[in-house]
């Protein structure tokens, strides 16, 4: 969905002197194709991984000063366009959820299919690891997270026999909550949805990383950092995470005017206007490419009006 993103940021991003943000630098492929396509527009690329960071810093170095690289979590967006003397932005990207790259390195414990230590962060220089939530949460919050994040129906079950063998001893490792996961799943439950082990991972990784509170204030901000006529772009890999750009691009593209008013004025207009109907998703061909864009949905809305005062 690579092209249609920047399709979606085209109209913005081709005049001169115009910034485009990366919020999910990753690998840098999504910024190398923006700054190839838009050959006058400067970058600010962010991520909160630092190995990612350099990676990309490596792959785009070809652009010099037109890409500039920071260390941040996307919520801070706002700072960091502050600390660079950026006022408006024409173009906001985010590409959500992990890297290829952090699943692929086995020692970041993202993926349930090697033995790794529990760890999770996307940045591992700050906060708690997947093996502190897993032994210290108590059983109420890892139901909830399971079910909430991971859509795990069979949350209390899993929970249970966490708790029992946490009391044993501590978990440390993948493979043995995979095991343990796969033991405490009836038959049925088995036969569905890949690997059991999946929605729990996903779960524990959403809540290491905080994802959905980051991107509940991310992307309001990021709304805020367009310019008038300015674009941006979001792809999610989660019902939640869709749900909340839903709703942040339903809201600023709604009249907030009281019911019953012959004439809109002016404040009371929408700030946004929707630029994808409903989300859009993969083509079959692109899944069949990368099995990991499936769950993809792409939402894009452009800024129309100023921020009322
Ligand atoms: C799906 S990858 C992006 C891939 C990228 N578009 C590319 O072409 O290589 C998502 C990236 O966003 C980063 N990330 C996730 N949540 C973040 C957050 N809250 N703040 C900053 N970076 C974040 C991850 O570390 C990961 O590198």
């Amino acid at each position: 969905m690579l092209q249609r993103c920047l399709d979606l940021l085209a109209p913005a991003l081709a005049q001169p002197g115009a910034v485009v943000v990366d919020c999910t630098l990753g690998l840098g492929g999504h910024s190398e194709a923006l700054l190839s396509t838009f050959p006058s527009a400067r970058l600010i690329g962010l991520d909160r991984d630092k190995e990612a960071l350099r990676l990309s810093g490596e792959r785009l170095a070809p652009f010099g000063d037109r890409a500039e690289l920071v260390h941040a979590v996307y919520d801070e967006l706002p700072e960091v366009l502050d600390r660079l003397g950026i006022a408006k932005v024409q173009g906001v990207l985010f590409d959500l959820g992990v890297s290829s790259m952090q699943l692929d390195e086995a020692d970041r414990g993202f993926a349930y299919a090697q033995d790794a230590p529990l760890d999770m962060r996307m940045d591992q220089t700050t906060g708690v690891s997947a093996a502190e939530v897993l032994n210290t949460y108590a059983p109420g919050e890892l139901v909830r997270i399971l079910r909430q994040y991971g859509e795990e129906k069979q949350a209390k079950r899993i929970v249970s026999a966490v708790v029992r063998e946490r009391e044993k001893e501590p978990f440390s490792n993948s493979a043995r909550l995979v095991e343990l996961i796969r033991d405490s799943l009836p038959q049925a439950a088995k036969r569905t949805g890949g690997n059991p082990a999946k929605r729990t991972f996903q779960a524990l990784r959403i809540e290491v990383n905080g994802e959905l509170s980051v991107l509940e204030a991310a992307i309001p901000a990021a709304v805020k950092a367009l310019a008038v006529e300015g674009r941006i772009a979001v792809l999610s890999y989660h019902s939640l995470e869709d749900r909340l750009v839903k709703q942040v691009f339903a809201a600023g593209a709604a009249t907030t005017a009281p019911p019953g008013l012959p004439v809109v004025p002016e404040r009371y207009q929408p700030r946004l206007k929707l630029l994808t109907r409903g989300a859009e998703l993969p083509t079959e061909e692109e899944i069949a490419e990368n099995r990991r864009a499936a769950p993809a949905r792409l939402r894009g809305a452009q800024r129309i009006r100023e921020e009322s005062p």
